[in-house]
């Protein structure tokens, strides 16, 4: 395997770097593959206490939003919305939206990115929490988007009767949202509100 001459980068040429450039390009096709790697991780290293892993749980998200007939970009980030329970307990909606940003509508980033604050709109309460602290994104153009991605499809998905598509049903999907361009603003859509599609039912809060 050809590498690099340097052992600082200081000290890389010209041709180590358009070497590197070369294998970065080919590293980064192989994303979605290690997404759904991590994603099949939390079948069995998952948060205990709920009645289903978190790996059922991003598969009923992300099938409830199919089946309300979702854009691939909502589909994505429903699967994908818990991804960093497992390493960013603390800001685990920021580390998924990072991940999410380049290649997703601004709109379903800021969704992913605020939906933790957004769900404690379910529980804060029982915590001595403010469960209107999402109150303070109101003036955002994605607050409804966001209300409503928690409604239909976050908290609603902990349900170990309900009957998700395997992670498979999900691998093209997800391999062509991470195959697009980075940051093209085509997909990024800066302030574009497409919003949640609201399926056969509705009783967004
Ligand atoms: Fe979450
Ligand atoms: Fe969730």
């Amino acid at each position: 395997m050809r590498t690099v001459g340097f052992t600082q980068m200081k000290d890389g040429t010209a041709a180590d770097y358009q070497l590197l450039q070369a294998l970065e390009r080919e590293h980064a096709r192989g994303t979605a593959h290690r997404i759904l790697r991590e994603l099949q991780r939390q079948a069995d290293e998952s948060l205990t206490g709920y009645r289903i892993t978190r790996l059922e749980h991003a598969l009923q998200s992300a099938t409830r939003a199919r089946a309300d007939g979702a854009d691939d970009d909502w589909i994505v980030c429903a699967l994908l919305h818990d991804l960093g329970d497992g390493l960013a307990p603390a800001n685990h909606d920021r580390f998924a939206a990072e991940i999410l940003r380049p290649y997703v509508r601004q709109e379903c980033a800021w969704v992913v990115e605020h939906h933790g604050v957004f769900q404690s709109f379910y529980f804060g309460h029982f915590y001595g929490w403010d469960r209107h602290a999402r109150d303070r994104y109101r003036g955002s153009p994605f607050f409804d988007s966001c209300a409503a991605f928690c409604e239909r499809w976050d908290q609603s998905s902990f349900d170990p009767a309900y009957r998700s598509e395997p992670l498979e049903a999900f691998a093209e999907t997800v391999e062509r949202v991470f195959a697009r361009t980075a940051y093209d603003p085509a997909v990024i859509r800066d302030g574009v509100v497409i919003g949640v599609p609201r399926g056969s039912c509705a009783s967004d809060t």
